[in-house]
């Protein structure tokens, strides 16, 4: 062991040499100890961004890349990439002696942040003053050079309809007008990679995921979220957007940070095939989880059931349905009505661990 007061022992040279990239642990200090053509690098682990283990990263050049989201820090020196140098984390000095790599813990440089200005979507959530506004979100998944009739956003139609002649303002969103990226699992990383606003949000600005976050999380009171049934499921935009919404939910998981509060959920399931109640459960749950309220009934449906494949007598079914338009109308009614009573009441200064787990965090 060659520890001095100020050198530390941080491993045996050729395996850290091996290694490329390595996180190293010095007491409870962490270190991301790096080697290129026989020189080696050591800087603070954590990532200037939201802390992901820069050890973990790999090489690109003499850059260490987060495996988070792909920040960039000088190996040697911890300034960040070209143009971003004023981002920079803790470099230390370091040495070869006796076959060990010894780095100098007092001899780190500063850690310095470079002001980022925030995501638009990173602001406080407040309601603003007005009527109750209702965000309708399809969807349903068509050829976009050749739209056809769909029961599932005709009827989202008629919801909006209703609530916007009670006067609420409406907002009807085609999840098949957006382009937005499927989520990249950042959550799988660690619970701390996924991020509010979503990581792919931040990073790739042309994303259009951002329509349905605002709406979601800062405009509306109420959201109706129209699907037909495919395989006995939700429509894949429906789970493409779910998943996206993860962020959200985590919030509450890592932050016990509630972004939806005292708003209202409803749903309209559509499907040639059955399994409404399943698909009901499985949206019931998630928005449940995000941390919607529900009216009484929360959602209205219909399938033409198993055995019958004559799709369009389905949609003319459901076209010509004075019911199914009216049950809509009645649910978007049902939300409205709960949404002005939630508006009324000044909501939880705090909720204690909401969320799925309702474990302790720091
Ligand atoms: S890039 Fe490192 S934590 Fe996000």
């Amino acid at each position: 062991m060659n520890d001095s007061e100020d050198w530390k022992d941080a491993g045996a040279a050729d395996e850290l040499a091996a290694k490329g990239l390595s996180r190293v642990e010095i007491g409870r200090l962490q270190i991301a100890v790096s080697c290129a053509a026989g020189e080696f690098g050591a800087v603070h682990n954590h990532c200037n961004h939201v802390g992901g283990p820069l050890g973990e990263g790999h090489l690109d050049g003499d850059y260490i890349v987060c495996p988070w989201h792909q920040w960039k820090f000088h190996r040697v020196t911890g300034l960040g990439e070209p143009g971003f140098e004023a981002d920079r984390v803790p470099a230390f000095p370091v040495k070869v002696e006796g076959g060990r790599v010894l780095i100098n813990l007092k001899g780190a440089t500063r850690r310095q942040r470079a002001p980022h200005e925030p995501h638009p979507l990173a602001r406080p959530v407040s309601r603003g003053e007005g009527p109750v506004r209702v965000a309708g979100i399809s969807t349903t998944a068509m050829a976009k050079n050749a739209p056809r009739y769909s029961g599932s956003d005709d009827l989202l139609g008629a919801a909006l309809k209703a609530a916007g002649e009670k006067g609420c303002e409406t907002q009807h969103i085609r999840l098949n007008d957006l382009k937005f990226q499927s989520c990249e699992g950042y959550y799988s990383k660690a619970a701390r990679a996924c991020t509010w606003p979503c990581s792919i949000t931040q990073m790739r600005p042309k994303d259009e995921l951002t329509v349905v976050y605002e709406a979601l999380v800062h405009w509306a009171d109420v959201v109706l979220i129209a699907t037909p049934i495919r395989w006995g499921q939700a429509s894949s935009l429906y789970f493409r957007m779910a998943e996206r919404l993860n962020c959200v939910q985590n919030q509450v998981t890592t932050h016990n940070r509630v972004l939806i509060r005292n708003k209202v959920a409803g749903f309209i399931i559509v499907g040639g095939q059955d399994n409404v109640q399943g698909v009901a459960g499985q949206m019931l749950g998630f928005f449940a989880e995000l941390g919607f309220h529900f009216p009484q009934f929360p959602y209205i449906a219909h399938s033409r059931g198993w055995s019958a494949e004559d799709m369009e007598n389905n949609v003319r079914q459901v076209r010509d349905s004075k019911d199914l338009h009216d049950g809509a109308a009645a649910l978007a009614l049902r939300a409205v009505e709960l949404a002005e009573r939630l508006i009324a009441t000044a909501p939880p200064e705090r909720l204690e661990r909401g969320g799925r787990k309702a474990h302790g965090h720091d």
